[in-house]
């Protein structure tokens, strides 16, 4: 399977940089394509191609949309080569950035893991598991984390996260940032 991250930020974040390498030292380098940017540090990471996935005409190509009314399932996951997602930042409320900006223009199947907003690293991850034979039923998930980043302070990030070996999974160095965006 090839994992392919439609970028539709203004710019590549720091949050989405630990999000993608995240992604990367997971799915591997040779399975994951950025797409809809071109940028020296995604291309240590990934296959990068500047044109839009809605301009790339993939073949045997799913997506991944929150709003999407059929689970993901691994079954599901063998009819495809590519599975595309949204390489968007949470937001909370949902905004329905995915369907509007990805699935509604896209002429492929479309699936969800369930009705939940995970992080993107969150969403590609968990679709690495079912591709590999779990189903989302087997797996852990918390709704929403609050992670302390000074004294008495904490920033609540409002999504579903998979927990793993006891803990919710985060990208490496994500607490570390938002301690020292604190600073500023
Ligand atoms: C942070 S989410 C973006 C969700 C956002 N609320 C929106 O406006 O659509 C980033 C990406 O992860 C994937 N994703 C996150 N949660 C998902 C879910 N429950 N089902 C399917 N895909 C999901 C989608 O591909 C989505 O574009």
């Amino acid at each position: 399977m090839i994992f392919v991250i439609e970028h539709l930020e203004p710019e590549l974040f720091d949050w989405c940089k630990l999000e993608y390498k995240h992604i990367s030292s997971v799915v591997g380098k040779d399975n994951l394509l950025f797409t809809n940017i071109d940028d020296d540090f995604l291309k240590n990471i990934g296959k990068v191609n500047r044109k839009s996935v809605l301009d790339l005409n993939l073949q045997n190509a799913c997506i991944l949309d929150p709003e999407a009314e059929e689970e993901f399932t691994p079954e599901v996951a063998k009819q495809f080569d590519y599975v595309i997602f949204g390489g968007i930042l949470g937001a909370y409320p949902p905004k329905k950035r995915t369907a509007e900006e990805l699935s509604n223009h896209l002429q492929v199947p479309k699936f969800n893991l369930g009705k939940e907003q995970m992080s993107t690293d969150t969403a590609v991850i968990v679709t690495k598991l079912i591709c590999d034979g779990k189903k989302l039923s087997e797996l852990k998930f918390q709704d929403g984390i609050e992670i302390d980043i000074a004294e008495g302070e904490s920033v609540q990030l409002p999504y579903k996260y998979l927990i793993l070996n006891g803990r919710p999974m985060l990208p490496d160095g994500l607490v570390e940032m938002l301690k020292e965006q604190e600073e500023f």
